[in-house]
């Protein structure tokens, strides 16, 4: 186990004052990208007491097994219109950073008021493309890492804590 339920708890809690507080008078719209942040996002919003608006992206990278291949394609686009919108896009984890370059590039492209991003976890070592990263919840190590949305092959998303694959079940 690397991060425990409380761990998350507690620092899901200051992620969303911070987003509330930065986007004080203002009513950003959280972007999750499924299918990883899906308690994160359930957890995020329930902490920030201002106004937000959620909408949900899907996309797929063409990897094989548990790497990175940069491409990526979107399977589901946000459904609301985002013009002069102030969007948060909200991650699971960050590793390469290609995925989270191609969306900003995507929805950038629509005339956002602003772009920010958050992640739960950010494995910056990983990092091939530099992308600025507003709120990050943890930075973790370079490994494969599954839980609280994480998965591996499509499983372990429902573990209420994040834990660390080891190499030798990899
Ligand atoms: P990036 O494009 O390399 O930044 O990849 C980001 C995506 O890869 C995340 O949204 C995850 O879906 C997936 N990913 C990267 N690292 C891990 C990990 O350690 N465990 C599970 N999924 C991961
Ligand atoms: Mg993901």
């Amino acid at each position: 186990m690397l991060l425990s339920a409380q761990e998350l708890a507690t620092r899901v809690a200051e992620l969303g004052r911070d987003i509330a507080a930065d986007y004080a008078g203002r009513r950003p719209v959280l972007v999750g990208i499924l299918n990883g942040c899906f308690p994160f996002m359930a957890d995020l919003v329930r902490a920030i007491d201002i106004h937000v608006e959620v909408d949900f992206m899907r996309v797929a990278s063409y990897g094989v097994g548990t790497a990175s291949s940069g491409e990526v394609r979107i399977l589901k686009d946000v459904d609301m219109p985002i013009e002069g919108r102030h969007v948060i896009v909200v991650e699971d984890i960050i590793d390469t950073g290609l995925t989270l370059q191609h969306l900003i590039d995507h929805l950038g492209s629509r005339g956002p008021a602003s772009i920010e991003l958050c992640t739960l976890l950010d494995k910056h070592e990983a990092r091939t493309v530099e992308v600025a990263v507003k709120y990050v919840g943890f930075r973790c190590p370079n490994e494969f890492l599954v839980g609280y949305g994480l998965d591996r092959a499509g499983l372990f998303r429902n573990l209420p804590y994040v834990a660390v694959v080891s190499t030798n079940d990899a």
